[in-house]
């Protein structure tokens, strides 16, 4: 498959939906580089579904840093996108601006940053020392605490507004492309009718231009799944069943069979 580039990304507003997973390590990055997917996420959900962190507040630069680049050494050509952590670019934003830089010295394409109106200078910054942002508003888990939880979003008039507002405000502000995370399908309909970069979906229906999944999810590997995930293979049971065939081959003798070994009497 051809490289995917942001311009081949935004080009598919209104024409092509975008399609897009988290993946976090090398094997799967490799895996998915075989699919015609458009991009990847190196996402900060990472923390939760392959370090075991309760929530994403607890993952580092360096932990999305190595992330990133065990991705990138598999080359996907899909366009490959990086969370920006919690802290990494709320502080200051010439902090901002030198991690964002150090997510893209370390394979990634473009980096992802939660919030909207709040975030827009943030945003201009990054964008400006050559950057591509995208934003991600809706249910962004890096604030559940202040959010009240993680919850749908939009459900009171304010909230919708505000949605619609950080939408275009993140437009205004230069990024290639939102996330819209958790909240109502005609919120997120209403808002891909007004702004000209791709909205991508999780959790908030059909509308968007494209749709992003966490990998973990549509494989069937998560603790916990969310009512918006399809899972469409159940790996944890065959994983286990593989680790519990080959622990009774073990016991009873039957593995290692003859292929797998050799005997330096048949040298002779
Ligand atoms: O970290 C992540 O996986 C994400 C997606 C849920 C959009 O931000």
């Amino acid at each position: 498959m051809k490289k995917v580039t942001i311009r081949d990304f935004v080009k598919k507003k209104g024409k092509e939906k975008i399609t897009m997973l988290t993946a976090y390590d090398y094997p799967t990055a490799k895996i998915v580089s075989e699919t015609e997917l458009d991009g990847i996420l190196v996402g900060d959900s990472l923390g939760m579904v392959a370090l075991g962190y309760p929530s994403t507040v607890y993952v580092s630069m360096n932990e999305m840093i190595i992330h990133a680049q065990a991705v990138a050494r598999a080359n996907p050509p899909q366009l490959v996108v990086v969370d920006m952590p919690f802290l990494s670019y709320e502080v200051d934003i010439k902090e901002a601006v030198r991690n964002a830089g150090r997510l893209i010295r370390a394979g990634g394409e473009a980096v992802k940053i939660e919030g909207g109106e709040e975030v827009k200078d943030v945003v201009k910054a990054i964008v400006k020392a050559g950057i591509p942002v995208m934003g991600h508003i809706g249910l962004t888990p890096q604030r559940y605490l202040k959010l009240g939880g993680y919850r749908v979003m939009g459900k009171s008039k304010e909230e919708e507004e505000q949605l619609v507002r950080d939408a275009e405000e993140l437009e205004n502000s230069g990024v290639f492309s939102i996330v819209i995370e958790n909240t109502y399908a005609d919120i997120a309909k209403r808002i891909t009718e007004k702004v000209s970069v791709p909205t991508i979906c999780i959790g908030s229906g059909p509308y968007c231009d494209g749709q992003i999944l966490v990998i973990h999810d549509i494989l069937g590997l998560s603790d916990f799944k969310p009512y918006f995930a399809k899972t469409y293979v159940n790996l944890k049971e065959i994983i286990g069943n593989s680790i519990r065939q080959y622990i009774n081959e073990v016991r009873e003798g039957k593995f290692p069979e003859k292929q797998h070994y050799k005997e330096k009497k048949e040298l002779t």
